[in-house]
């Protein structure tokens, strides 16, 4: 299907839902690394701008508009959040494009957060407003690990589609491939898919492998948790180093933060995919991303409508 991305990042959503077939034809991000990031390894089709900046009238029409709406507003761990914190209106253009482009169906991501905003009236005013946009509406919490990600990353995707294809959801959520229980097979372990990488110190060809010299110590919190080699990794974070910075998860060998390779591999991106900017944006795009493995599954089953549905 043609897909229209807003708040596109570095782009870890978009290159899954590309892995399984369909095309972006327009995608924007405000930040220059990530747009810079995008760029250089998905295509050129991002405009970097501030979408408040964009008419509508310049985003093309599309089968499908995805996007990760910005969520420093929603996050848990900001606890000045409230309903009014204007980093979330940036939703509105989201909705917005949705209801001047009525595209067949959009996909949004968010924090887990969005579903105890305003003791759960938010995201019961956000399903409405996609409604009364003419959409049928379905809010799915993942756990990314049950998809197959080394990382137990909760995330909220709202899925819409135009009441024109019917009253009931034809868009079937991917099936979990993983689970805690190993069942239909187990979640996999951060250790399976770092151990190949050298120590950083070391000469290698891998790229964006340098990490972070903020201090591995273990203070209970998010962040400065013992890493278990074998379970999946942490949610890989997009800020909280307390100067501004992110703040990587610290290595299981307990002696120094993940790399931003490695960051990226538990985030299921390819490792001929290139970061670009100072580490703290590398980690930063790293960690807003959706993770590219589980993108693919929710691209597939448009590729499935596509082809044997619509
Ligand atoms: C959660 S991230 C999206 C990550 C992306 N879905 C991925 O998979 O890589 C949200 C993005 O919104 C962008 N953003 C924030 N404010 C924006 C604005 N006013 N206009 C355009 N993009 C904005 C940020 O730069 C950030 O890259």
């Amino acid at each position: 299907m043609k897909i229209v991305s807003l708040f596109s990042g570095a782009g870890g959503l978009d290159l899954g839902l590309i892995q399984s077939g369909n095309e972006i034809i327009w995608a924007n991000d405000i930040d220059k690394d990530a747009a810079a990031t995008y760029g250089k390894n998905i295509g050129g089709h991002i405009v970097c701008a501030d979408i408040k900046d964009i008419n509508l009238a310049d985003i093309p029409q599309t089968d499908v508009i995805v996007g990760g709406f910005p969520c420093q507003g929603f996050s848990q761990a900001n606890l000045l959040r409230t309903v009014e914190d204007e980093r979330n209106q940036l939703y509105k253009f989201f909705l917005g494009a949705v209801r001047e482009k009525q595209p067949r169906f959009f996909i949004a991501e968010n924090v887990r957060g969005i579903l105890s905003l305003g003791k759960g009236d938010a995201i019961k005013q956000i399903v409405a407003n996609f409604e009364s946009a003419g959409y049928v509406v379905t809010v799915t919490l993942v756990n990314m690990a049950d998809y197959g990600v080394p990382q137990t990353r909760q995330r909220v995707f709202i899925i819409g589609q135009h009441k024109d294809l019917g009253e009931s959801m034809i868009f079937d959520f991917p099936e979990k491939t993983n689970g805690k229980s190993g069942n239909p097979s187990p979640w996999i372990s951060i250790k399976s898919v770092l151990d190949h990488y050298p120590d950083p110190d070391k000469p290698s060809d891998f790229l964006n492998h340098i990490c972070s010299s903020y201090k591995v110590e273990y203070r209970n919190f998010t962040g400065h948790r013992i890493t278990d080699p074998d379970k999946p990794s942490p949610t890989i974070l997009a800020r909280g180093n307390g100067k501004g910075g992110v703040c990587a998860i610290p290595h299981y060998n307990g002696k120094r933060r993940l790399t931003i390779r490695e960051s990226a591999t538990i985030q299921t991106f390819p490792e001929d995919f290139e970061f670009i900017g100072q580490m703290n944006s590398c980690y930063r795009q790293i960690g807003n991303a959706v993770p590219v493995r589980f993108a693919k599954l929710l691209g597939q089953e448009l590729i499935r409508l596509e082809r044997e549905v619509l």
